[in-house]
């Protein structure tokens, strides 16, 4: 559509178009959201380094991740309930990153289960896993994966227990969405939401319906969640994850060096340095300022990604030049999903690629494997 030209305008179409209760929890970070407003902010403090007269002619912005080529240094990252912002989301959402050429990661939490969308798209997609208390469903899981050639696994590292998301309290946010009076009104004014959900596969989880107890409606995601996710987790699951998955494994969810090198150890195949979009720990640092520690006490064993706060080519620019192979994006393409279902994620993914095309041309690169620290205007900024 003609008016959407920034990732901004995605969002607020998607305000407009998804009921409260599905829009905020998409938009809301834990607690009082310094970590989330830190994730942007932070971004903001990098000066790119201006370039004239350069031949940039030739510009390219594919790359590799885990040795697969990528049209674009960027994935669609692990989002729970992505069916609730548009029915059908999570196929939406896959079809338009395999049609641009990137990874689709599905969450656990997902709306479509990992067999609905194998049926649904022609390439493979990574599966992301959390681990709950039941090892026997997890194993199932990852078997499930496996039999659904998933090609990575994304193993969520960041949430052992829930941090709180007030809105999602105040919105009695419950799965299916329960129609009460003080939303019907909300959700009578979002017809193409309503037909959308009223005509998708499930509204519920499709992972664990039918497989764990009482999944056919929940009404307290955070009460379930912290019932079910296993607090015990430990760099030995890691190994145990390790031992019966026989593809690619990402580690999401490192945020300290020390977790990143003992991360290395495990041989996972790359970690993602995260706060988890700022929906966790609050009060802990910014994913992008934690990343140049990262990526030094990696060096180039594993592939560092990160993600939190990317809004925009400029964004995955200046990520890059921290040290990031690729990054992971979230709410961007949510609110894509929820503007305009698959054309909606189809152009979040697009205005990242121009604006990536164009600041690499501003900054004179011609290749993604050229962009490192020269590309900053005054180095990395001091984060204290
Ligand atoms: C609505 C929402 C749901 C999410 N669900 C999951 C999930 O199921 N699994 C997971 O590993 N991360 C989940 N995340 C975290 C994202 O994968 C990612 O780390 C985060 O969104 C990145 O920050 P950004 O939204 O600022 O791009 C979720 C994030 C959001 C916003």
């Amino acid at each position: 559509m003609k008016h959407w030209t920034s990732i901004e305008d995605l969002r607020l179409d998607a305000r407009r178009k998804v009921p409260r209760m599905f829009y905020e929890y998409a938009m809301s970070g834990s607690y009082n959201e310094e970590t989330l407003r830190a994730n942007r902010a932070d971004l903001e403090k990098i000066k790119l380094r201006q370039r004239v007269l350069v031949d940039v002619s030739g510009r390219d912005p594919s790359t590799t991740v885990l040795g697969e080529r990528a049209a674009l240094p960027l994935m669609l990252a692990p989002i729970g309930l992505l069916g609730m912002q548009h029915g059908n989301g999570e196929i939406l959402a896959c079809r338009a990153a395999q049609a641009a050429g990137i990874p689709f990661t599905l969450s656990t939490m997902s709306v479509c289960s990992i067999e609905d969308v194998a049926a649904a798209v022609d390439k493979p997609f990574w599966f992301q896993l959390y681990v709950m208390r039941d090892r026997g469903f997890v194993r199932s899981l990852v078997e499930r994966a496996t039999a659904a050639q998933c090609s990575a696994l994304v193993l969520t590292v960041d949430l052992q227990v829930l941090g709180q998301r007030h809105r999602d309290i105040k919105n009695g946010l419950s799965v299916p969405p329960k129609i009460r009076f003080n939303n019907a009104i909300d959700v009578a004014t979002k017809p193409r939401w309503a037909w959308s959900v009223a005509f998708a596969k499930r509204r519920t989880f499709g992972n664990l319906a039918g497989h764990v107890k009482g999944m056919e409606s929940v009404k307290s995601l955070a009460g379930w969640t912290n019932e079910q996710f296993d607090p015990s987790l430990s760099w030995k699951d890691v190994d145990w994850i390790r031992s019966i998955w026989p593809g690619k494994l990402i580690l999401k969810g490192i945020l300290d060096p020390e977790d990143a090198r003992a991360g290395v150890k495990t041989g996972a195949d790359a970690i993602v340095v995260s706060n988890h979009g700022g929906r966790q720990l609050d009060g802990a640092p910014s994913s992008i300022s934690m990343l140049p520690s990262i990526a030094d006490a990696v060096g180039s064993e594993t592939e560092v990604w990160l993600d939190g706060g990317i809004r925009s080519g400029q964004d995955l620019m200046r990520a890059l030049a921290l040290g990031a192979r690729a990054c992971m994006i979230g709410r961007p393409f949510v609110y894509g999903l929820g503007a305009g279902g698959q054309a909606g994620v189809a152009k979040a993914i697009d205005i990242f690629k121009k604006e990536l095309d164009v600041t690499m041309a501003l900054t004179g690169v011609q290749r993604i494997d050229q962009i490192g620290r020269q590309n900053l205007a005054f180095g990395v900024p001091d984060w204290r």
